[in-house]
């Protein structure tokens, strides 16, 4: 039997590949002019971290995570998202101490168990960021504008902001209670799963994708007609912040987050081109998590996008991958006798910062032009039994086809130019 990658895993190369780099250059980007700086922390951490952070009672710590025991018999789990691992990180290293407010941002891999399709992977990518230490509204508008700039400058257009809020912890609190209630009332009608989630986590009910639980849901007591004033000038707020940056958006009432440490402001970016896998990022207010960890009490707001389902969009959209621009040059080596110049001048003109090509398999010209041509190279350079004779070498613009002679010595300095220009 052949090898290969395990379910729910991908490798990534190709034009793929150079969609992600454009995406990722795009998020580090708009994270450095809005003063964001990177954070990594380790791939495992701890399994109690995600069963107090995230939450036991949500599917991720109740389904999706991969733990296991290591050697030493200590229970580890491969992070299934960042913001647990971050305020860990927050929290041990004292970091809000120095740096009241801190401005972070993260990439990286991601893993939940959940069955495999198109845009939902087991093993993922995400890039997100975190405002740590703002309470007030400003730091939600900046989080959202943040993460819609980079989903605008990808160049994507086929998406909605959806948002809401649950309002303070005692707003959810009395809300909680009178969802129990009315649920429990209409229990015979909603699906296994939701009728589980009763009293474990009623608010999940809300966001059931069960065609059962639909009409019920629909005349569910909405979270919003409980909100105090605090939550509800909160969420004026941020929507006014929003308005006049112009960023449209629309109010989900339903919308309440796979995961537990939320309260206040939450916000999904959706997509319908995607099929099931509606959310391609989300993100909320999470000003519980910080006590939930031990640290205190730490208000915070943050966002995390799915790179896969990006480029997904960006495929679909797009019709197909990009190609890459040509750049570079090809050094063409005719007969053995050139092959040692050739890779000396490759060299040097990698070491000036070209980006160069050359053959290793000792192909014909011919074959080494097509390969040239297949590598949309902006120049090639020829060097045969002349020009090693006279220390020269026939450059060629792949552009306009012109071809012209040049001293060997002189090479860099006309690559360079045009490098440039
Ligand atoms: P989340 O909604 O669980 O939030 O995940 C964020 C994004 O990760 C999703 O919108 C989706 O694009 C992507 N994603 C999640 N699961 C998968 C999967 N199985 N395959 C492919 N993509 C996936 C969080 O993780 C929170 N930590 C966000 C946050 C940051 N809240 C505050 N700060």
């Amino acid at each position: 039997m052949s090898l290969q990658a395990i379910r729910g895993t991908r490798d990534i190369f190709g034009p793929e590949m150079l969609a992600w780099h454009r995406v990722e250059e795009i998020f580090r980007d708009v994270t450095r002019t809005f003063s964001y700086e990177e954070f990594r922390t380790p791939i495992i951490e701890s399994t109690e971290l995600f069963k107090r952070g995230v939450g036991e009672e949500t599917d991720i710590v109740g389904k999706e995570m991969y733990t296991f025991d290591d050697r030493g018999g200590d229970s580890i789990t491969l992070r299934p998202e960042m913001t647990a691992p971050i305020v860990r990180a927050m929290i041990e290293h004292s970091i809000l101490h120095h740096h009241p407010l801190t401005r972070l941002w993260y990439a990286g891999p991601q893993f939940r168990y959940e069955r495999p399709q198109k845009g939902r992977y087991r093993q993922f990518h995400q890039f997100g960021a975190e405002c740590i230490g703002s309470a007030h509204p400003e730091s939600d508008a900046e989080i959202i504008l943040l993460a819609h700039e980079v989903l605008c400058r990808t160049g994507l257009k086929s998406f909605t902001l959806e948002l809401n809020s649950l309002g303070t912890a005692s707003v959810r609190q009395t809300y909680r209670q009178a969802l129990i209630e009315y649920l429990t009332r209409n229990k015979d009608g909603l699906s296994d799963d939701s009728q589980r989630r009763i009293t474990k986590n009623p608010l999940r009910v809300l966001d059931s994708k069960d065609r059962k639980d639909k009409d019920i849901i629909a005349a569910a007591p909405l979270l919003s007609s409980f909100y105090d004033d605090t939550s509800a000038a909160h969420f004026a707020a941020v929507r006014a912040l929003l308005d006049v940056a112009g960023v449209p958006y629309v109010i989900n009432p339903l919308l309440v987050r796979g995961l537990d440490y939320y309260n206040q402001t939450v916000f999904e970016f959706t997509t319908t081109a995607l099929g099931t896998q509606n959310a391609i990022g989300g993100g909320g207010r999470y000003d519980p998590l910080f006590a939930m960890l031990g640290g205190g009490d730490v208000p915070a707001v943050g966002f995390s996008i799915g790179i896969e389902r990006v480029v997904l969009l960006l495929e679909a959209e797009q019709g197909g991958w990009q190609e890459e621009s040509s750049r570079g040059v090809y050094l063409c080596a005719i007969g053995d006798e050139a092959i040692l110049p050739v890779q000396t001048i490759a060299y040097r003109l990698r070491r000036a910062g070209l980006h160069v090509v050359t053959d290793l398999q000792r192909r014909s010209m011919k074959a080494q032009m097509k390969e040239a041509n297949k590598q949309r190279v902006k120049w090639t350079v020829m060097i045969g039994e002349n020009e090693l004779a006279n220390s020269t070498a026939v450059l060629k613009s792949m552009e306009t086809g012109e071809q012209q002679t040049v001293a060997q010595l002189d090479l860099e300095t006309i690559l360079m130019d045009t490098h440039t220009a």
